[in-house]
């Protein structure tokens, strides 16, 4: 695996291998790989001929009191499981590399980033735009990998591709959960084994709205509640919102004709998670 931390130096790569008529499928990270990652990786081995990654934490989607100085990093093991998959070229830069002192240039979707995450993480996902659109403008992929976990970044950066006319196919990829149901995610790696078993009730929370929602319960609020009285039982998960939204706008919705995201974000002690399923009438 090449691993290159310089822009100018990727954009090279994908440029040669363009020309040479390859194919470049992209899996953006933050590192920490866990098999949600390694999924994505081996959905775009196979659809492309060669495969990209990076690995950035990046600080402009980390609010001021959030998590981006403990964010987990193990570049080593990254590295070991990327090659396994195998990725062909890692892009690992600094973060002064991709924010250079006068940077002051942002990519927001404005509508869709209003809810759900957006209301409670001002900035996140203009931060997350942005770098993803730089980050689509090094590597020059044709592809790219996003998994249905963080729902309303999918959503995000299709809009945002849709706007940009970025000529680039975006891969939904179905969210990879634990034998026991928790959603994968690197921020699980700080729940204590107590919080790890109490996280379970923000995907029960949902399996219990789905189950309403598969005996015939179309209002969205009815199954709010369902979610909210299941979650209740488990106190030391502290709810921050469960709410839905059509699944292809994250518009508001009274009554499900249309697939909608049922969507959660909850504290276990201080760590934050989100969860979320789609119910399709
Ligand atoms: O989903 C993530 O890990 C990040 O938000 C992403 C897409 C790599 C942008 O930093």
């Amino acid at each position: 695996m090449e691993i290159i931390a310089l822009p100018h130096e990727m954009q090279r790569w994908a440029e040669a291998a363009r020309q040479r008529g390859e194919t470049i499928a992209f899996v953006p990270t933050m590192g920490f790989l866990h098999e949600g990652h390694l999924t994505l990786m081996r959905e775009g081995r196979k659809r492309a001929t060669l495969l990209a990654s990076s690995l950035f934490v990046n600080p402009t989607q980390f609010g001021p009191n959030e998590d981006f100085s403990r964010y987990p990093r193990d570049f080593e093991r990254d590295c070991a499981l990327m090659r396994e998959v195998p990725v062909d070229v890692l892009f690992a830069p600094e973060p002064d590399v991709i924010y250079p002192k006068g940077f002051q240039t942002w990519v927001e979707v404005t509508e869709m980033t209003k809810g759900l995450c957006g209301a409670h993480r001002p900035g996140h996902f203009r931060g997350v735009t942005t770098v993803v659109a730089k980050l689509f403008n090094i590597v020059k992929p044709h592809i790219a990998l996003f998994g249905e976990k963080d729902y309303q970044q999918l959503r995000t950066i299709e809009r945002m591709v849709q706007d940009l006319n970025f000529p680039i196919e975006i891969v939904p990829v179905a969210t990879v959960r634990e034998p026991d149901g928790l959603a994968m995610s690197s921020r699980n790696a700080y729940l204590t084994p107590d919080q790890r078993q109490q996280a379970l009730a923000l995907h029960g929370s949902l399996r219990a709205a789905e189950a309403a929602f598969k005996s015939g319960v179309r209002d969205p609020q009815q199954l709010v509640s369902v979610a909210s009285a299941w979650l209740q039982k488990t106190p030391e998960v502290q709810l921050e919102y469960i709410e839905t939204a059509d699944a292809k706008t994250l518009e508001q919705v009274t009554h499900i004709d249309r697939p909608v995201v049922l969507a959660i974000a909850a504290r276990v002690g201080s760590t934050r998670l989100i969860d979320n399923l789609v119910l399709v009438p």
